[in-house]
């Protein structure tokens, strides 16, 4: 049980990804961003990508390559409010997942971060 995937596995991190989407779906700045009508494809990239960075399989990286994130991220204008809603959602994706503090706190480190990080824009 040395990481995260092996601590909360695929179902961990399909709940995560699962409830985070269910967030974005009725966000009325998030969902208009995301360039498929169905989230679906959206929901499994993110859930591919973290269970690569937490030591699962690297299926991600098989089907996308490597991540380049902010990259990807550039055609979307990521402004404060973006990341702000972004990371809302996500809050209550980990908090279902009613993690040890450790591991609670590994996660949101990583995820709030990785939020900031995205930030291409300064405007709303
Ligand atoms: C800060 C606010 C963020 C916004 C508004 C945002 C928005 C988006 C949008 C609109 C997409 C395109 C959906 C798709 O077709 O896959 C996307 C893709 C993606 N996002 Fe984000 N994102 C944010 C932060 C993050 C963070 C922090 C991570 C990682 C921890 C992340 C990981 C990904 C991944 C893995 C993809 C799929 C990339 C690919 O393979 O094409 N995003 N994001």
């Amino acid at each position: 049980m040395e990481n995260l995937y092996d601590r909360i596995g695929e179902a961990g991190f399909t709940q995560l990804t699962r409830v985070f989407y269910e967030g974005v779906a009725k966000d009325p700045l998030l969902q208009p961003m995301y360039p498929e009508q169905d989230l679906g494809p959206a929901e499994r990239r993110l859930r591919m990508f973290l269970e690569q960075y937490w030591g699962g399989p690297d299926t991600y990286q098989q089907e996308r390559g490597h991540p380049r994130l902010r990259m990807r991220h550039f055609e979307f204008k990521i402004g404060p409010k973006a990341r702000d809603a972004w990371l809302s959602h996500m809050r209550k994706a980990v908090d279902s997942l009613e993690l040890s503090a450790v591991d609670e706190a590994m996660l949101w480190d990583y995820l709030e971060r990785a939020a900031h990080a995205m930030l291409n824009s300064f405007e709303d």
